[in-house]
């Protein structure tokens, strides 16, 4: 009750601070005082699941498993980061993958270091910018998507290999053991895995070496509980371990991806291939109400604009607003259209394009966009356009979170795309083939796969990273790793991990709580306010009532968290998606 009259009294008066401070008299500081470390509160539904010595949390049972068992045997969170990789390609074949690319952000405790690892996938020396147009200059969204044309050079192998060579402690033989036998062995088909093989039937029966695969020979996907038996994979699998990623970028998979490339009208060739490199960037960093938060850097865009987010809200008294009320959901989703307009504008390789990184993620820039958000009305997308930050500076993706006792961290996030991607597997690899060129902007405004729009700073350029959202994300207090977290969900990868991070720092949240809680998206254009279910009707009404374009629809993302404190590790896997699980030891 008081809490409604200090909110319906700030609004009269317009004043934020004002209300704040007539909130504090009335109900005294307790009730505001952020506590050091969010744990289990009594009014929570969900709750972490707990461990003391490390903790995995991924999409899928078995690749947690696996990542516990090495660290079990003494690895580190990179090693058990490195063996959950190559788990989830074979386990959760529609997202992990050896044939698309990713992020990966690593913390060492012993060094105090935080890397990104950037092991996107690149445009081949082929790649045009109107590769896409057909002849009336219009975009040709078969071709960008699901044709042999659609595919990046994977950058996952060498992503992997990169992050265990300079962070790891075991061998790339001992780490891909475990999908190696399960990729020769078999797994029993999960109805997750049913499902979405029966909703890309189509899709898939399109390629032989891909129906061989996931098919019966009668076209019909495979049933849960069946066996999934995935030998050229397990001998692909087999090479790089022995071999290492040379079999992958210069050896026979090289040979195999580049000769279905040619038969097919793709453009990867062995050259494409020996050419890849990931890359260790510096991250984005910011800070949120005391806490640090270091991100995925360009070529993604999720990091700046993470901490853009976050730096315009951290003005506003979110935590006394409330979690999911009208006027914290107001606020979020001006700041979110705001920092989409830049992302179409500001965003894209870092390698080919200037982003004012700096700009972006700065607190003053941050003021002065939050100067043009009125508290009482939405502002329409059209009429907003990308800001003005200082100059430049000199559907299926996983998330998987690793902390292990020494306070190592791993945030992962990596992706073919689209679920199983191309559709396309190479054929004699068993390696589904990623369609993320559509990632790029194939014509300057025309939104992609995710509604996303963009012009020059993302176009089509050979050798190019094409922009992502992918946004694994590593949380300090202190100087120390408080929290790992990131997801999957293509555009709206951005506001989810946004929001778990504010569920927690705000809202006094424990991660599973944080993770279950209802999400929000707005990402300029198309000018909606994505809400799921479970936000009140009341709400709705009111946001409504200021001029938000409501839209109720499926869940969003599935953010996968570890969270460090005194006695242990929390762990939470979204139960968005079936089948995700956090373990620890
Ligand atoms: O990199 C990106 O932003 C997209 N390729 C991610 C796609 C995605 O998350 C699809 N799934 N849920």
């Amino acid at each position: 009750m008081i809490r409604i009259t200090v909110k319906a009294w700030t609004r009269e008066c317009g004043s934020w601070l004002a209300g704040l401070v007539v909130a504090l008299l009335l109900i005294g500081t307790d009730a505001v005082v952020a506590k050091d470390t969010p744990i289990i509160s009594g009014r929570d539904i969900f709750h972490p699941v707990f461990a003391r010595h490390g903790m995995v949390s991924t999409q899928e049972v078995t690749a947690t498993g696996i990542g516990v068992d090495i660290l079990k045997k003494g690895g580190n969170a990179v090693d058990a980061a490195v063996a959950v990789g190559f788990a989830l390609a074979v386990t959760l074949p529609r997202a992990g993958n050896i044939g698309g690319g990713g992020f990966m952000m690593v913390h060492i405790a012993a060094s105090g270091k935080t890397v990104a690892i950037d092991y996107r996938e690149m445009a081949p020396a082929g790649a045009t910018g109107k590769m896409y147009l057909d002849s009336q200059g219009n975009v040709d969204k078969q071709r960008a998507r699901f044709s042999y044309l659609s595919v990046g050079v994977p950058g996952t192998v060498a992503g992997m290999a990169l992050a265990l060579e300079k962070y790891g402690t075991m061998s790339l033989a001992e780490v891909m053991a475990p999908a190696i036998f399960l990729a020769r062995n078999g797994i029993t088909v999960t109805s997750q895995t049913a499902g979405a093989l029966h909703r890309r039937q189509k899709r898939l029966s399109k390629h032989p070496a891909t129906a061989r695969i996931f098919l019966h020979s009668d076209g019909t996907a495979l049933a849960a509980g069946e066996q999934l038996v995935q030998a050229d994979l397990a001998e692909s699998l087999t090479q790089i371990a022995e071999q290492g990623p040379d079999a992958f970028y210069r050896g026979e998979i090289a040979r195999k991806i580049a000769a279905s490339m040619s038969a097919n009208g793709g453009l990867i060739t062995m050259d494409d291939l020996k050419n890849y490199t990931a890359v260790e960037r510096a991250p984005v960093h910011g800070s949120y109400r005391g806490y640090d938060i270091y991100s995925m850097p360009p070529p993604s865009s999720g990091g700046v604009h993470l901490i853009q987010l976050l730096n315009i809200l951290e003005d506003y008294p979110i935590a006394f607003l409330g979690h999911n009320t009208a006027d914290t959901i107001h606020l979020m989703t001006e700041a979110m259209k705001l920092a989409y307009a830049d992302r179409s504008h500001y965003l894209g390789d870092p390698d080919f394009w200037k982003v004012p990184v700096a700009g972006l993620t700065s607190k003053a820039y941050a003021a002065k966009l939050r100067e043009k958000i009125s508290l009482r009305y939405a502002t329409p997308s059209k009429s907003i356009k990308p800001g003005d930050p200082l100059p430049h500076e000199s559907n299926e993706t996983t998330h998987y979170s690793i902390m292990d006792s020494a306070g190592n961290v791993v945030s992962n996030t990596y992706t073919l795309n689209f679920s199983f991607g191309t559709g396309i597997v190479a054929a004699g690899t068993g390696i589904l083939l990623n369609n993320e060129m559509d990632d790029f902007s194939a014509k300057p405004g025309v939104p992609n796969a995710f509604g996303l729009v963009g012009g020059e700073a993302n176009a089509i350029e050979a050798h190019k990273r094409p922009l992502s959202s992918m946004t694994p994300t590593i949380v300090f207090r202190d100087g120390k790793a408080s929290f790992a977290t990131g997801s999957p969900g293509g555009s709206r990868i951005i506001t989810t991990t946004l929001q778990l991070i504010m569920n927690v720092v705000d809202h006094e949240m424990n991660i599973s709580a944080a993770t279950a809680a209802s999400r929000i998206h707005h990402q300029w254009l198309p000018d909606k306010l994505r809400v799921e279910a479970g936000i009140s009707g009341d709400t709705l009404d009111l946001l409504s009532t200021m001029g938000h374009n409501i839209q109720i629809g499926n869940v969003m993302g599935s953010t996968q968290t570890v969270m460090r404190f005194d006695q242990g590790f929390f762990g939470a896997a979204d139960p968005r998606r079936v089948g995700a699980r956090a373990q620890g030891y």
